[in-house]
């Protein structure tokens, strides 16, 4: 049992888009450790009269619905009276674009809120009032902020430390040092012909290193030029 290192809230309309993502692998592993925990939130459970109406029309017109602030506020501010937040993030394809240094800077938050969107958005006071952070995880649209959600959960759970063993440490994951990872090999050595390459055989690790760096440059050049140029 390690200590906790990072709690996250996720408030969501839609409670069973998340089940499944934190029950498998590396992200289920971490949470059974008890090295981070991951408290999903009906948003539902704080919608307005009988129906528990979470949205309404836009003023002004237009088509859609937006998501009101009653509920997102009462929800938010329940959560606050038990822990402080480092910072309250809404996940919107107008946010900044998540990337790994966000990711790394982020993992060392202890709590963190996610606020998944739907409909037309939240009503913009919930970002002035609320909203620490606005994250987007590229430029297309989901139909909600809940896989985005699972997305950035999975991106920084696993950077916790002890969540990878030191062989898989995520310090050799492609875009840690702005590279892509160069290309693995497994058994069989030989494949219908297709060889892996000699060095990677050789018993050599200098040179087995050398040719990795090699091979994450000459990778990076071609596929992601744009990495070279960041910093
Ligand atoms: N909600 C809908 N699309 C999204 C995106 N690309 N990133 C974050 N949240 C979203």
């Amino acid at each position: 049992m390690g200590t906790k290192l990072m709690r996250i809230d996720i408030i969501t309309l839609h409670p069973g888009l998340l089940e499944s993502p934190f029950q498998h692998s590396i992200v289920k592993r971490a949470i059974e450790k008890n090295l981070a925990e991951i408290n999903i939130v009906n948003l539902r459970n704080y919608g307005l009269g009988s129906y528990k109406q979470v949205d309404d029309a836009p003023f002004g017109g237009g088509a859609g619905m937006v998501m009101s602030i009653e509920p997102i506020a009462n929800c938010i501010e329940d959560l606050k009276t038990e822990r402080t937040y480092d910072e309250i993030i809404y996940l919107t394809p107008d946010g900044e674009r998540f990337n790994q240094q966000m990711a790394n800077s982020l993992s060392l938050c202890k709590n963190i809120i996610l606020l998944c969107g739907h409909y037309k958005g939240v009503d913009e006071r919930v970002r002035e009032l609320y909203i620490t952070r606005e994250i987007s995880i590229g430029d297309y649209v989901l139909s909600g902020g809940e896989l985005p959600a699972a997305v950035f959960c999975d991106t920084i759970i696993r950077l916790l430390p002890g969540v990878l063993s030191d062989e898989t440490s995520a310090l050799s994951d492609s875009f840690q040092d702005n590279l892509l990872a160069p290309p693995v090999y497994t058994r069989p050595a030989d494949f219908k012909g297709l060889k892996v390459p000699d060095v990677l055989l050789s018993g050599n690790q200098k040179q087995i290193d050398l040719w990795r760096h090699e091979q994450s440059i000459e990778k990076t050049k071609s596929l992601r030029p744009d990495l070279l140029e960041e910093k």
